[in-house]
Order: C-alpha cells, then sequence, then structure tokens
C-alpha cells in the first residue's frame, strides 16, 4: 500500500488539523445549536453522541474519505466473506460466522463453514440444557451447582466480562467462577469454596498449550481426583479447544470437546465455544440473544453508508484523536458497575490488535497506532483518577457508556449515574474558564488576595474529547452489539494504518524467556549471569 502519510486524504486531515483542531468545543456548541443533531446517530436502539469529539464537518468528511481511499469498503467485504485478512498467519477471520444467520454460506478453503458452526452451537445446547436439567451429572450423580472455567486471555476475558454485565440473567442453579491467573492464589479461592462433587470444570484454550491454563487445570484435576477418584475426570472435565492431541492427552472425553476453529482469534472468540461457560451460567437462550445482538451489529456495519457507520465513525473518530489530536489513551467510563470488566475485555481486544509497528508487508508504520486503553465504571473513577483527566497534563479520549435504565432494582441510582456521566461529559468538554471561576471566588465573598491566588488552580480547560454510547437497558441483545461495536471499531483501524487486527506475535518473546526461567526459579543457584543478583533474593527470601 502506498504511503498512509503522502496520500492527499492525508494530508486534508493535517490541514484541516491546524484550522478546525485547534477550535475549542465551548464554541463549536455556542456556534451551532445542531451541533448534537449533526454529531450524533441513534440506530439499533443505541444512540452514540459524537458531538463532544473535536470535529467538524470538513474533518468528518475528509475522514471519511480517508476510509474510502484505504478500501475500508473493500477490507469489510473481505473479512466477512472469508478473505485470508489474516495475512501473517494466512488464515480467514470469521468469528462473525459464529453468529451469522443460520442459513448463510461462508466458504473457507472451498468448504462452506457454517454447517459446523451450527453443529457445534447444538453441541453446546444439549450440554448446556444437560446440565440444566439435571441429566449431565457429577461422578457420584449429583446434579452440577458450580462452572470453573479455567482459561486466560481471550479464553478468559470475555467470559468474565459478559458474566459480570449480564448478572440479572444468570441460571439460578449455577454458579461460574473464572481461573486465569498463574499465581495459584485465584484457584486456591475457588477450590476452597467449591464441592468437588457439584463441580464442572470448562479448561478453555484454544491452542490447549497455555502455561497458565494447563498448570492451572492440572492442579484442579489432582484436586477433584484426590477426593473422587480418577474416574471423576471424564465426567467433571469439558474442553473447548483445537487441539485433539492434548485434550486426549488431559483424558478429557470425546463427548466433552467442544471445537473452535483457526479462523476465529482468541480474543474474538466468546461467540463460539469458548462462551460454553457463558451459556452454562445463563442458559443457551441469553447466549444467542448475545449473538443476536452481534449480528444486528455485523449487518449494520456491512450495510450501512460510512457517515452512519457506528463502528466507521468511532474508528475514525479515534484515528483523528491518536494521529491528529495526539492523545495516546483512551479512557472507557461505563456508568455501570455490572460493565466493571468491559474496559479489562476491551483492553486485550484492542490492545492485542493494534499494538502493532510494522506494516502488513513489514514495513515500519508512518504513525503512531493503538492507544492504550485502560478504565474503570463511573462514578467511582469521579473519585480516583478524574482530577488528572480534567486538570492534568495527560492527552486522553474517553468513551462514556451507559444504560438509561439501571441494571439493578434501584432506578433512582442509575438516574444519579446518568447525571454524573452526562455531567463529567460536559464539564470535560466544556471546562471552566478564569472569568467563571473568579465570579464563583467573588460570590462566595473571598477577598481578592484568595481570588487570585485560587482562580489557576480552579481552571478546566475543557476541549477534552468524549463519546457517549446510550442505550435503554443493559442485555444481552445490547451487550451483543456494543461488543462487536467495538471489534469492528478496531478493525476500522487496523485498516487504516494497514497492519495486522489479528495475529499477536509480540506476546511470544515474553512467554519464552519466561519458559526458560521456570527452572531457574526453581533453582536459583542456577541463574545465568545478569540475573544471579536477583535469583539471590528469590533463594533467600522463599520459605522452604
Ligand atoms: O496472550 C496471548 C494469547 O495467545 C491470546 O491471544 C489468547 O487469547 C491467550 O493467549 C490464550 O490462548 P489459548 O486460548 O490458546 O489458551
Amino acid at each position: 500500500m502506498s504511503s498512509l502519510l503522502q496520500t492527499p486524504e492525508w494530508q486534508a486531515l493535517n490541514a484541516l488539523m491546524l484550522s478546525d483542531g485547534t477550535l475549542h468545543l465551548r464554541d463549536l456548541f455556542a456556534d451551532n445549536p445542531q451541533r448534537f443533531e449533526q454529531f450524533s446517530r441513534c440506530d439499533m436502539e443505541m444512540l452514540f453522541d459524537f458531538s463532544r469529539q473535536r470535529v467538524t464537518q470538513p474533518i468528518l468528511q475528509a475522514l471519511i474519505k480517508l476510509a474510502e481511499a484505504r478500501g475500508l469498503k473493500e477490507q469489510i467485504r473481505a473479512m466477512f466473506s472469508g478473505g485470508v485478512i489474516n495475512t501473517t498467519e494466512r488464515r480467514a477471520v470469521l468469528h462473525t460466522a459464529l453468529r451469522a444467520d443460520a442459513g448463510r454460506k461462508i466458504v473457507v478453503n472451498g468448504q462452506d463453514v457454517m454447517p459446523a458452526v451450527r453443529a457445534n452451537l447444538e453441541h453446546m445446547r444439549a450440554f448446556v440444557e444437560g446440565v440444566h436439567g439435571g441429566r449431565v451429572r457429577g461422578v457420584t450423580d449429583q446434579t452440577f451447582t458450580d462452572v470453573v472455567n479455567i482459561g486466560i486471555g481471550g479464553s478468559d476475558l470475555g467470559v468474565v466480562m459478559v458474566n459480570e454485565a449480564l448478572a440479572r440473567y444468570r441460571h439460578p442453579g449455577i454458579t461460574l467462577h473464572c481461573v486465569s491467573n498463574i499465581d495459584g492464589s485465584q484457584l486456591a479461592d475457588v477450590l476452597s469454596k467449591v464441592n468437588a462433587a457439584s463441580t464442572l470444570f470448562v479448561v478453555c484454550s484454544k491452542t490447549f498449550t497455555t502455561l497458565e491454563t494447563l498448570s492451572n487445570a492440572k492442579i484442579a484435576r489432582q484436586w477433584l481426583v484426590d477426593q473422587l477418584g480418577d474416574d471423576a475426570v471424564s465426567r467433571h472435565f469439558v474442553a473447548v479447544s483445537t487441539n485433539d492431541q492434548a485434550m486426549d492427552a488431559f483424558q478429557i472425553a470425546p463427548e466433552n470437546r467442544f471445537t473452535m476453529w483457526d479462523w476465529v482469534g482468541g480474543r474474538y472468540s466468546l461467540w463460539s465455544s469458548v462462551g460454553l461457560s457463558i451459556a452454562l451460567s445463563m442458559g443457551m437462550a441469553h447466549f444467542e440473544a448475545l449473538l443476536h445482538g452481534a449480528r444486528i451489529m455485523d449487518e449494520h456495519f456491512q450495510q450501512t453508508p460510512f457517515e452512519n457507520n457506528y463502528p466507521v465513525l468511532m474508528g475514525l473518530l479515534g484515528i483523528w484523536n491518536r494521529n491528529f489530536l495526539e492523545l495516546d489513551s483512551l479512557a472507557v467510563l461505563p456508568y455501570d458497575q455490572r460493565l466493571h470488566r468491559f474496559a479489562a475485555y476491551l483492553q486485550q481486544l484492542d490492545m492485542e490488535s493494534n499494538g502493532k509497528r510494522v506494516t502488513h508487508g513489514g514495513e515500519p508504520v508512518e504513525c503512531d497506532t493503538g492507544a492504550v486503553v485502560w478504565g474503570e465504571p463511573g462514578s467511582n473513577a469521579q473519585h480516583s483518577f478524574f482530577q488528572l483527566l480534567h486538570q492534568g497534563t495527560a492527552r486522553t479520549a474517553l468513551d462514556f457508556i451507559a444504560p438509561v435504565n439501571a441494571s439493578s432494582d434501584y432506578q433512582g441510582q442509575q438516574n444519579l449515574a446518568l447525571a454524573n456521566c452526562i455531567g463529567q461529559a460536559q464539564a470535560f468538554a466544556l471546562g471552566y474558564t478564569e472569568q467563571e471561576a473568579r465570579h464563583e471566588l467573588t460570590a462566595r465573598g473571598m477577598d481578592t488576595e484568595t481570588i487570585e491566588r485560587l482562580t489557576p488552580h480552579k481552571l478546566h480547560l475543557g476541549n477534552r474529547p468524549s463519546s457517549l454510547v446510550l442505550f435503554a437497558r443493559l442485555d444481552p441483545t445490547t451487550l451483543g452489539k456494543l461488543i462487536a461495536l467495538y471489534e469492528h471499531k478496531v478493525f476500522v483501524q487496523s485498516v487504516i494504518w494497514d497492519i495486522n487486527a489479528f495475529d499477536q506475535w509480540g506476546v511470544e518473546l515474553g512467554k519464552k524467556v519466561a519458559d526458560a526461567l521456570v527452572s531457574v526459579v526453581e533453582r536459583p543457584e542456577t541463574a545465568p549471569d545478569g540475573l544471579q543478583g536477583l535469583m539471590g533474593y528469590v533463594k533467600r527470601w522463599r520459605t522452604p
């Protein structure tokens, strides 16, 4: 692909940065009473309000032209039709097939993948209904009350996030626990709470080679065998993986294996059998409503003109913020505690996808790529890091997300949350001028010296750009739309930057170095040069 920075579309945006990019949101709102109408969209029962982004109509049009020039339309088509867009791994990218209309045909390597997708969904359904109906039981004939998902990264984050977000939809007879981390404390906490006879383990690993997952799963298996004997393994362990050999070695019964495919990336996999634990927690109907929500966003993404297309607009606004306003992080701020793991989920989705420094062709990128994504639910966040966002020097874009209706029975509380969400977005955009500060301090009866001293501290520069995604309530369909929105936004940005959003070579080196150190940590005296000092402390402080 030709140089991004030399394209007329990029140059046009550079010019607009000089003319429109320094305008203040306070003035943009004051000068245009129609700003909300012009810079918001309502579709799919979801409002996307980007009136507080620092864009003008010419900027928006220029961003859309950039997307067209980068071949976004063709790339969207390629992704949905099974094109090999994961170029380094030579794979199609078809998480969208997992939520596609059952009647569709999607061909990969000459084969329609949809019959296998449907068969897998039916396998999940039979199993989930078997567990919920008490037909699938443990080795002592007890029904299952607890499910432990053992997985990490894409085999954990989506499961945890959805299970938290949709807590109201959980099946009353099942408690889902998730174990991901390597240090053992999460596993110990879960094993101390559950009863072996009524616990089902789901070992979730696309590769079935991941150190964290396999080591935790082995401890869990031993814990089970110690209490219920060897025969219990085939009744209490199921697995989600593409690796049959490794599942053989782990003694996963053939009927307890749930498959996935190399065209589903880990961080895009909650729609696949990785969603088994979600379905066990809340039932197939809610899991399928989640798929349905994602399908609505998929159709919108494929069919809607760019100027009204949510993922396209969100992606392009991110490009403007990252490459022109030079904001190097994105804070995701849901005003619903149920979404407390949403930012963590997005961190893998966005940063593992777009944390790249070479193009598809292996050339160094010419501009910054993925921003740092982080966040916490409001209003907790207001009492933690908002000070820095309002008055600090860090450069951050903000995504506010909020349901109008409460995810609890306390609507009055959600009204307060909403007032805070919108109020904060306004404050970030409009700021607080010197004149306003002086006026306030004078009205409070302060003397001139105090007013002079405090005024600089009271200033809020404002012009902090944010978007707001507002919807009626956080239900499975809406959550499906929201997740797919961010998936496609990440894809849009990867197309503009010409990077591969579907590989993750960057995680390999650290794993390799760590693997080589496992025996050294066991026996610190074998430490190589450069690590002897550090390993000396491990030896000195480890309790024998
Ligand atoms: O962290 C790297 C990674 O490969 C992720 O992309 C993936 O989601 C995670 O590890 C877990 O992989 P697996 O499902 O194969 O255990």
